[in-house]
């Protein structure tokens, strides 16, 4: 199976949905059982949001780490899980640097939605100074282990390797980086779940000029494609790399 997943981040309008859902449409992409889309959808569009196919997954962004209570503003797994939502995106590094969401916070979220059955997409990525330093591999093994301790291991969840350095710069990871970095996740993900069926996302900067090359990649499961997603033509033609 191959995921693309769009994030659309604090981006669209309701009459920009219309006509993003109404040009996707347009192309008639393929149902192919190996092909998975998704959206992650900013919460007031959610429920608003006429599935583009019915085979589309839409999630959503972020959710609380707590239960439905006083917490003004935030929104809880249960109300995702509530109105059906196929996935969540969870320590996306704008959260993480942005708004100072820790490992734990991560951790907790994720056990929030599995408990609503709220599938989970981890993100999780070294920042420009890490790589540079060569500490990638240190890093996203400390985020794994720290976002995945005292999870349900039954459950299905899926990782996106981002990049920091990679997202909304206009670089790209190289072919061999990712190849290299997916397969280091892997190990690590077999090493806690006892299987190989996590699937690997590669997000930061995948565009219609390279997505040909990431998602014909053996260690890669797919991607989690922000500015390119909010364009229907250039979602189209990422797609497209798999058909
Ligand atoms: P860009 O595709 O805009 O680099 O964003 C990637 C991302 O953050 C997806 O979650």
């Amino acid at each position: 199976m191959k995921y693309i997943i769009g994030n659309w981040k604090m981006n669209m309008s309701a009459g920009e949905i219309v006509e993003f859902t109404r040009r996707v449409k347009k192309y008639k992409i393929p149902r192919k059982r190996n092909v998975q889309f998704g959206f992650a959808v900013p919460y007031v569009y959610i429920l608003g949001m006429a599935k583009i196919q019915d085979y589309v997954w839409i999630g959503a962004q972020n959710v609380s780490e707590h239960d439905n209570g006083a917490f003004t503003g935030e929104v809880s797994a249960s109300m995702l899980g509530d109105v059906g939502l196929d996935f969540c995106i969870v320590g996306h590094s704008e959260r993480r640097t942005l708004f100072n969401e820790t490992d734990e916070q991560v951790n907790e979220k994720i056990k929030k939605l599995q408990q609503y059955d709220v599938m989970p997409l981890l993100c999780i990525g070294e920042t420009e100074e890490q790589y540079e330093a060569g500490s990638t591999k240190e890093v996203l093994l400390k985020q794994i282990t720290k976002a995945l301790d005292g999870i349900d291991k039954t459950k299905d969840i899926i990782v996106a390797y981002e990049p920091v350095w990679a997202i909304g710069t206009g670089k790209t990871a190289s072919i061999e980086t990712i190849r290299e970095t997916a397969g280091f996740i892997r190990a690590e993900l077999r090493k806690i779940f006892g299987h190989n069926d996590t699937p690997i996302l590669y997000g930061g900067s995948v565009n219609p000029s390279n997505s040909d090359a990431i998602l014909h990649n053996a260690e890669v499961d797919g991607a989690l494609i922000g500015g390119a997603s909010l364009d229907a033509d250039k979602f189209v033609q990422i797609a497209s790399s798999l058909f």
